[in-house]
């Protein structure tokens, strides 16, 4: 059920939000600014080498999910590249181990809030992912820059003509 003058008075969803949002981030140990990561890994660095979203991020244009890169990913290119860096080293025995890559989190909601994102449409729709994450080129490690909470979704989706239907989101 699609109910559209709600979203004149979202003060009931900000607080919600608020709460859920805030008791997430505490039981993840997050903080919007910074996320430690196992390795120091670096967007900026990365993207001024010209290297596009989806050679790391590869379900991002097929499906609900970006997903995160494993070390078999990143040693596409480093079994080849920059092999003297110490990191590099560190992920190939972590390869050889069969030990993977545990990214903590940045964005992400409360299973409680039982919302339902895809990339997929987004990105064809023309989203560009700075929208929702930002600029990359400005991040080393993935910072939570974007605040996306349920105003953020439906306004655009108001203005984009996309369905506010409550069952568009949420499961
Ligand atoms: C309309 C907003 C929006 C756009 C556009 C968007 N994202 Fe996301 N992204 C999200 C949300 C919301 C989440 C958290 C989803 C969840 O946890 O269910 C997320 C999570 C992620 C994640 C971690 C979880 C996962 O799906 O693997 C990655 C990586 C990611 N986005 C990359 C990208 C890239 C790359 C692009 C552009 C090609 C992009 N995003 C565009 C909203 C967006
Ligand atoms: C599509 C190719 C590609 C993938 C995949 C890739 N990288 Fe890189 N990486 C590069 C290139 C190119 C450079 C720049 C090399 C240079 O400057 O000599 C680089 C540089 C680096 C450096 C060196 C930074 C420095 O000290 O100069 C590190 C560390 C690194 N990458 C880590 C990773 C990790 C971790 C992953 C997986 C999450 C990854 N890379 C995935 C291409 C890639
Ligand atoms: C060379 C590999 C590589 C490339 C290229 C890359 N990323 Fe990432 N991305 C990562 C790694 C590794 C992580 C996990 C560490 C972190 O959170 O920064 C990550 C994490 C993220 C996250 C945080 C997801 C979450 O919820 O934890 C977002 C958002 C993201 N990337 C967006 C992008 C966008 C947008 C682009 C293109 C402009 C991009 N990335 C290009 C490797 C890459
Ligand atoms: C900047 C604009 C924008 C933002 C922000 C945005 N969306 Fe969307 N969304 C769209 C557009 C455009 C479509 C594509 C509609 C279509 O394909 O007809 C879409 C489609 C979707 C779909 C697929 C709907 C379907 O029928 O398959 C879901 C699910 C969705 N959005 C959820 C979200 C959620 C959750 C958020 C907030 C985290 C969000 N969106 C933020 C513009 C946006
Ligand atoms: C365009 C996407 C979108 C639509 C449509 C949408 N929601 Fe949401 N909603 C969200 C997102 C995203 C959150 C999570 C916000 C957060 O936790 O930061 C949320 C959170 C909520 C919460 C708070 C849950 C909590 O405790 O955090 C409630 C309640 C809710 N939505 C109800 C509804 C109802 C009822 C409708 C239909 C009338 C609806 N939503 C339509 C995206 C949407």
């Amino acid at each position: 059920m699609a109910q559209p003058s709600r979203w004149g008075t979202p003060s009931v969803f900000t607080t919600a939000h608020r709460s859920a949002g805030e008791a997430f981030r505490a039981f993840f140990d997050m903080r919007p600014d910074e996320v430690d990561q196992p390795v120091a890994f670096s967007h900026q660095l990365h993207l001024e080498k010209e290297l596009v979203c989806t050679d790391c991020h590869e379900g991002v244009e097929r499906g609900p999910v970006a997903g995160l890169p494993s070390v078999n990913t990143c040693l596409i290119c480093h079994s080849q590249i920059a092999t003297d860096r110490p990191i590099i080293q560190e992920i190939t025995a972590m390869q050889e181990k069969g030990v993977d890559l545990a990214w903590r989190r940045v964005y992400g909601y409360t299973r409680e809030a039982h919302v339902r994102f895809e990339h997929a449409p987004h990105i064809r729709a023309g989203v560009d992912c700075s929208t929702c994450h930002g600029d990359m080129k400005q991040q080393t490690v993935a910072r939570r820059v974007v605040e996306m909470d349920m105003a953020f979704c439906v306004n655009c989706h108001k203005a984009k003509q996309a369905s506010n239907d409550c069952l568009t989101c949420h499961f």
